[in-house]
Protein backbone atom coordinates (compact mmCIF):
# COMPACT_ATOMS: atom_id res chain seq x y z
CA UNK A 1 0.00 0.00 0.00
CA UNK A 2 1.10 3.85 -0.87
CA UNK A 3 -0.08 6.60 -0.60
CA UNK A 4 0.76 9.94 0.87
CA UNK A 5 0.97 10.75 4.53
CA UNK A 6 -2.56 10.66 6.31
CA UNK A 7 -4.19 9.12 3.53
CA UNK A 8 -5.18 5.75 5.65
CA UNK A 9 -2.42 3.21 4.41
CA UNK A 10 -2.27 1.74 8.00
CA UNK A 11 -6.12 2.17 8.70
CA UNK A 12 -7.11 -0.03 5.62
CA UNK A 13 -4.12 -1.50 6.06
CA UNK A 14 -5.05 -3.16 8.87
CA UNK A 15 -8.57 -3.71 8.45
CA UNK A 16 -7.85 -6.11 5.17
CA UNK A 17 -5.17 -8.02 6.92
CA UNK A 18 -7.24 -8.77 9.07
CA UNK A 19 -10.58 -9.81 6.83
CA UNK A 20 -8.22 -11.37 4.18
CA UNK A 21 -6.73 -13.43 7.45
CA UNK A 22 -3.03 -12.12 6.16
CA UNK A 23 0.10 -10.74 8.01
CA UNK A 24 0.05 -7.11 8.26
CA UNK A 25 3.30 -4.72 8.32
CA UNK A 26 4.01 -1.39 8.63
CA UNK A 27 7.08 0.09 7.26
CA UNK A 28 7.33 2.93 9.56
CA UNK A 29 6.79 0.80 12.64
CA UNK A 30 9.41 -1.71 11.81
CA UNK A 31 12.00 1.29 11.40
CA UNK A 32 11.21 2.82 14.24
CA UNK A 33 11.18 -0.84 16.83
CA UNK A 34 14.34 -1.60 15.28
CA UNK A 35 15.87 2.13 15.78
CA UNK A 36 14.45 2.30 19.08
CA UNK A 37 13.28 6.22 18.59
CA UNK A 38 10.85 7.49 16.30
CA UNK A 39 10.96 8.83 12.60
CA UNK A 40 10.76 12.49 14.33
CA UNK A 41 13.77 11.61 16.12
CA UNK A 42 15.54 9.71 13.40
CA UNK A 43 15.35 12.67 10.84
CA UNK A 44 16.33 14.78 13.20
CA UNK A 45 19.67 13.00 14.55
CA UNK A 46 20.78 11.72 11.27
CA UNK A 47 18.56 13.07 8.64
CA UNK A 48 16.17 12.40 6.03
CA UNK A 49 19.04 10.48 3.82
CA UNK A 50 19.62 7.81 6.70
CA UNK A 51 15.81 7.42 6.93
CA UNK A 52 15.72 6.31 3.40
CA UNK A 53 18.27 4.47 3.49
CA UNK A 54 16.34 2.50 6.63
CA UNK A 55 13.01 2.26 4.59
CA UNK A 56 14.49 0.88 1.85
CA UNK A 57 16.31 -1.77 3.53
CA UNK A 58 13.01 -2.98 5.78
CA UNK A 59 10.97 -2.88 2.18
CA UNK A 60 13.40 -4.68 0.66
CA UNK A 61 13.57 -7.59 3.51
CA UNK A 62 10.60 -8.60 2.09
CA UNK A 63 12.58 -9.84 -0.84
CA UNK A 64 10.09 -13.22 -2.11
CA UNK A 65 7.60 -13.40 0.48
CA UNK A 66 4.00 -13.74 -0.21
CA UNK A 67 0.37 -13.32 1.00
CA UNK A 68 0.95 -10.33 3.41
CA UNK A 69 -0.09 -6.59 3.44
CA UNK A 70 2.72 -3.80 3.97
CA UNK A 71 1.86 -0.25 4.51
CA UNK A 72 5.01 1.67 3.13
CA UNK A 73 5.56 5.21 4.18
CA UNK A 74 4.31 8.13 2.34
CA UNK A 75 7.68 8.72 0.67
CA UNK A 76 8.58 4.91 0.25
CA UNK A 77 7.88 4.57 -3.22
CA UNK A 78 9.46 7.74 -3.83
CA UNK A 79 13.00 6.67 -3.67
CA UNK A 80 15.55 4.97 -4.13
CA UNK A 81 13.62 3.15 -7.31
CA UNK A 82 11.73 1.44 -4.48
CA UNK A 83 8.07 1.43 -6.73
CA UNK A 84 9.77 -0.65 -9.40
CA UNK A 85 10.83 -2.81 -6.97
CA UNK A 86 7.41 -3.06 -5.10
CA UNK A 87 5.81 -3.56 -8.69
CA UNK A 88 8.03 -6.48 -9.71
CA UNK A 89 7.07 -8.18 -5.90
CA UNK A 90 3.41 -8.02 -5.99
CA UNK A 91 0.45 -6.01 -5.92
CA UNK A 92 1.01 -2.31 -5.46
CA UNK A 93 -2.51 0.00 -4.23
CA UNK A 94 -2.41 3.55 -4.15
CA UNK A 95 -4.44 5.06 -1.50
CA UNK A 96 -5.46 8.22 -3.03
CA UNK A 97 -6.61 11.49 -1.55
CA UNK A 98 -6.83 15.04 -2.15
CA UNK A 99 -4.77 17.82 -0.26
CA UNK A 100 -7.78 19.38 1.62
CA UNK A 101 -8.87 15.84 2.98
CA UNK A 102 -5.08 14.57 3.90
CA UNK A 103 -5.04 18.35 5.55
CA UNK A 104 -7.72 17.53 7.89
CA UNK A 105 -6.23 14.30 9.22
CA UNK A 106 -2.62 15.65 9.43
CA UNK A 107 -3.68 19.20 11.15
CA UNK A 108 -3.46 17.27 14.10
CA UNK A 109 -0.92 15.05 13.90
CA UNK A 110 1.60 16.75 12.59
CA UNK A 111 3.85 16.48 15.53
CA UNK A 112 4.31 12.59 14.59
CA UNK A 113 5.57 13.70 11.15
CA UNK A 114 9.52 15.34 10.48
CA UNK A 115 8.41 16.52 7.11
CA UNK A 116 4.99 18.83 8.10
CA UNK A 117 5.83 19.26 11.93
CA UNK A 118 7.59 22.63 11.72
CA UNK A 119 5.03 23.54 8.97
CA UNK A 120 2.09 26.32 10.26
CA UNK A 121 -1.34 25.14 9.74
CA UNK A 122 -1.92 27.76 7.16
CA UNK A 123 1.36 26.42 5.17
CA UNK A 124 0.52 22.93 5.88
CA UNK A 125 -2.50 22.45 2.52
CA UNK A 126 0.23 24.43 0.51
CA UNK A 127 2.60 21.74 0.86
CA UNK A 128 0.34 18.98 0.68
CA UNK A 129 -0.56 20.50 -2.61
CA UNK A 130 3.17 20.36 -4.01
CA UNK A 131 4.51 17.72 -2.35
CA UNK A 132 1.43 15.33 -4.13
CA UNK A 133 1.97 17.00 -7.36
CA UNK A 134 5.87 15.84 -7.20
CA UNK A 135 5.21 12.58 -5.80
CA UNK A 136 1.72 11.50 -8.13
CA UNK A 137 4.93 10.63 -10.72
CA UNK A 138 5.46 7.47 -8.37
CA UNK A 139 2.26 6.96 -6.72
CA UNK A 140 0.79 6.42 -10.09
CA UNK A 141 2.56 3.99 -11.68
CA UNK A 142 0.80 1.45 -8.61
CA UNK A 143 -1.27 -1.38 -10.02
CA UNK A 144 -4.07 -0.37 -8.25
CA UNK A 145 -5.74 3.03 -7.47
CA UNK A 146 -8.23 3.79 -5.02
CA UNK A 147 -10.56 6.52 -4.29
CA UNK A 148 -9.82 5.77 -0.78
CA UNK A 149 -12.56 8.95 0.15
CA UNK A 150 -15.09 7.10 -1.68
CA UNK A 151 -14.87 3.97 0.20
CA UNK A 152 -17.67 2.14 2.13
CA UNK A 153 -16.62 1.53 5.53
CA UNK A 154 -16.29 -2.26 5.49
CA UNK A 155 -14.93 -2.31 1.83
CA UNK A 156 -12.41 -5.05 0.77
CA UNK A 157 -10.49 -5.26 -2.48
CA UNK A 158 -11.40 -8.28 -4.60
CA UNK A 159 -7.98 -9.42 -4.84
CA UNK A 160 -7.88 -10.05 -1.30
CA UNK A 161 -10.20 -11.88 -1.32
CA UNK A 162 -10.01 -15.06 -3.44
C1 LIG B 1 7.00 10.25 5.21
C2 LIG B 1 5.86 9.64 5.66
C3 LIG B 1 5.79 8.98 6.97
C4 LIG B 1 7.18 8.52 7.43
C5 LIG B 1 8.12 9.68 7.39
C6 LIG B 1 8.26 10.28 6.00
C7 LIG B 1 6.99 10.89 3.86
O1 LIG B 1 4.93 7.84 6.86
O2 LIG B 1 7.65 7.47 6.65
O3 LIG B 1 7.66 10.63 8.30
O4 LIG B 1 8.07 11.13 3.30
O5 LIG B 1 5.88 11.14 3.33
P1 LIG B 1 3.30 7.93 6.83
O6 LIG B 1 2.90 8.07 5.40
O7 LIG B 1 2.89 6.63 7.41
O8 LIG B 1 2.91 9.10 7.67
Amino acid sequence: MIGFMGSGKTFWGKKWAQSSGSPFFDIDEMIERDEGRSAAAIFAEDGEAYFRDLETDSLRSFNGKNHMIIATGGGTPCFNDNITWMNGQGITIYLRSTPPKIFNRLVTEKEKRPLVKHLKDEELLFYITEKIKERDFFYNQAKIILDVDDLEENYVPDLLLV
